[in-house]
């Protein structure tokens, strides 16, 4: 397994195909869930996204890296059905939080998610919502602030 960051402009045509492939056989056809997956967000100069290939460079997972402006939002986290339940998500998500650095990161979990997203030091920062028939909640995960010079 190996994981790439890439804006859009650096995936290869045939690579964004199958991140935007996956992310639709899981989050609108596996999750029954007609929603706008493509958003324009990834096309974003800001967005970057994090994808897992395996040894035969095949998509087995994604997620993207947004810049909100006061924070950076990951979502669309998604592994392949055939690939879950081996942890294979820590590793996108331990790539995701290098990339944020010092930054505060917001995420909207799926609401049994939220443990595993509290893994990477996230917490409930609301109360529950629903977005497109899903129970979600708000999770936020603190920046640490640059140290000052002492006077
Ligand atoms: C969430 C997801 C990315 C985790 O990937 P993974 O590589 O399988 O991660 P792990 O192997 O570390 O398993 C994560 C844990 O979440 C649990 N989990 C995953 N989906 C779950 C769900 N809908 N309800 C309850 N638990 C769930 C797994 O059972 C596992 O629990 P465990 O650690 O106690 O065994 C993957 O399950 C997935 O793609 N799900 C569908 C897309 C999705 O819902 N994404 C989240 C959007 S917020």
């Amino acid at each position: 397994m190996r994981v790439l960051v890439a804006g859009v402009d650096e995936l290869p045509a045939r690579l964004a195909y199958d991140v935007w492939r996956l992310r639709q056989e899981v989050f609108v056809v596996e999750q029954d869930c007609p929603y706008p997956d493509l958003d324009g967000r990834d096309l974003e100069a800001g967005t970057r996204h994090v994808v897992l290939l395996d040894e035969g460079d095949e998509v087995v997972g994604t997620l993207r890296v947004l810049e909100d402006g006061d924070a950076l939002r990951i979502g669309r986290v998604v592994v392949a059905a055939t690939a879950r339940g081996r942890g294979l998500a820590a590793l996108m998500m331990d790539e995701a939080i290098a990339l944020c650095a010092d930054r505060a990161v917001r995420l909207a979990a799926q609401a049994p998610l939220a443990d595993f997203y509290a893994a990477w030091g996230f917490e409930v920062a609301g109360p529950e919502f629903d977005e497109d028939g899903i129970r979600h909640v708000p999770m936020r995960r603190a920046g640490r602030e640059q140290a000052r010079p002492q006077p």
